[in-house]
């Protein structure tokens, strides 16, 4: 287990090398990892780029979501502060209270509020612990730090799935907070029900428990957690949804978090105000009264991360199960010369250090192309 406190500091730590005004960053900025985006499409002539280094949705918005972009004209207005269109639409659409609902500038934002609100710096100035599996979504470490939380990372297990186990037993009395991701951004896996079950019998009815579902469309598993459901049940949970991934608004950034109302009276208190845009709200409203196109569209994404998943095994290599729109590649050393070697083939796919490489689910033209770099890397990923 690692904790930001053991991450090296920045110069943003030290003097000011100016010695201008004195101004400071809170130290917390010097130990914070850096939020490294997907990188753009790669340029090479005579072959088309693709951008598959950020876990988008490689489609287009539908058109009638592109309609009603383009008629929200009040954009001199600020929006309604209480997203109440996209909280009665949602509330239908999951069957929950719209007041169990709070919404943010994509789930990242309303993770943002969860933090803020739950963990800190406690009344005796000792930081809160979040603890949260390693390697997961790249974002938690920044957003725990800001926090003013220390990060408890519990590192995941070699097949790319949470150990819940060591989770349960790294959480302490100074826990506020633990994040499960699922499936977990970057390796793929998700966990079952019986498992969170099982790790929130575990867990002190105080400590808030996230179910991270950023992905949660795309997942075929039958035995899969669904956090709607024990949310209902349980009052330490809350649950992450987005459109960033299933209905490809990621650019809008809408996304919302749904607890019960002991947590969310809470949650709003922390809300950014009018984090989510009329124009957001309006196309993630349109979205979810298509819901059976974005449901065709996500089925057709879902249908190639079969045939990758499958083409991959098919030569040989060792892929971890893949239940979001990507596949996590353990190439260990080999992990920024595949980078590299992909670059070269016009693909940006994204890179974690010497651990390994994600590659987000595209174009059907990317995914075949993905598999023929596949075919000639000689080599392969560590099997679990
Ligand atoms: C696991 C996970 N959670 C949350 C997010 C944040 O998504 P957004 O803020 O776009 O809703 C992402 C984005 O990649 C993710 O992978």
């Amino acid at each position: 287990m690692t904790s930001i406190d053991d991450l090296p500091t920045t110069p943003s730590e030290q003097a000011d090398p100016r010695g201008d005004a004195g101004i400071r960053p809170r130290g917390v900025l010097g130990k914070l990892p850096r939020y490294a985006a997907g990188k753009p499409p790669v340029v090479v002539e005579g072959l088309e780029s693709f951008k598959l280094s950020s876990n988008e949705n490689p489609l287009p918005p539908l058109p009638a979501v592109l309609e009603a972009i383009a008629a929200e004209t009040s954009i001199n207005r600020y929006p309604d502060p209480l997203t109440t269109a996209l909280r009665t639409e949602l509330a239908a659409h999951l069957g929950v209270p719209a007041t169990d609902i709070v919404t943010g500038a994509g789930s990242l934002g309303a993770l943002n509020q969860i933090l803020a609100t739950f963990a800190g710096q406690n009344d005796f100035d000792a930081p809160d612990e979040v603890v949260y599996a390693w390697r997961s979504f790249e974002a938690y470490p920044i957003s725990v730090g800001l926090a003013g939380a220390a990060g408890v990372q519990v590192p995941v297990r070699a097949d790319g799935t949470h150990d819940l186990e060591a989770m349960a037993r790294a959480v302490t009395d100074r826990t506020r907070v633990v994040l499960l991701c699922t499936p977990n951004n970057p390796t793929g896996p998700i966990l079952t029900r019986d498992e969170v079950v099982g790790f929130l019998a575990q867990v002190p009815a105080h400590v808030v428990v996230v179910i991270d579902e950023a992905y949660q469309e795309f997942v075929r598993r039958d035995d899969a957690v669904d956090g709607i459901e024990l949310y209902r049940e349980y009052p330490n949970v809350i649950v992450l949804r987005t459109f960033s991934k299933a209905h490809g608004l990621a650019g809008l950034r809408v996304g919302y978090s749904v607890a019960q109302q002991g947590l969310t009276e809470h949650l709003r208190v922390s809300a950014v105000p009018f984090a989510v845009s009329q124009v957001a709200e309006h196309a993630a409203v349109t979205s979810l009264r298509h819901i059976g196109e974005v449901g065709a569209r996500v089925q057709s994404i879902v249908d190639e991360r079969t045939r990758v998943v499958e083409g991959l095994r098919d030569l040989g290599w060792t892929v971890p199960e893949a239940e979001g729109n990507f596949v996590w590649l353990a190439l260990g050393e080999h992990t920024q010369d595949f980078a590299a070697r992909a670059a070269e083939h016009a693909l940006s796919v994204r890179a974690f250090g010497s651990e390994g490489v994600r590659v987000s689910i595209g174009e059907e033209a990317a995914n075949s192309r993905f598999l023929e770099l596949c075919g000639e890397y000689s080599h392969r990923p560590a099997a679990g």
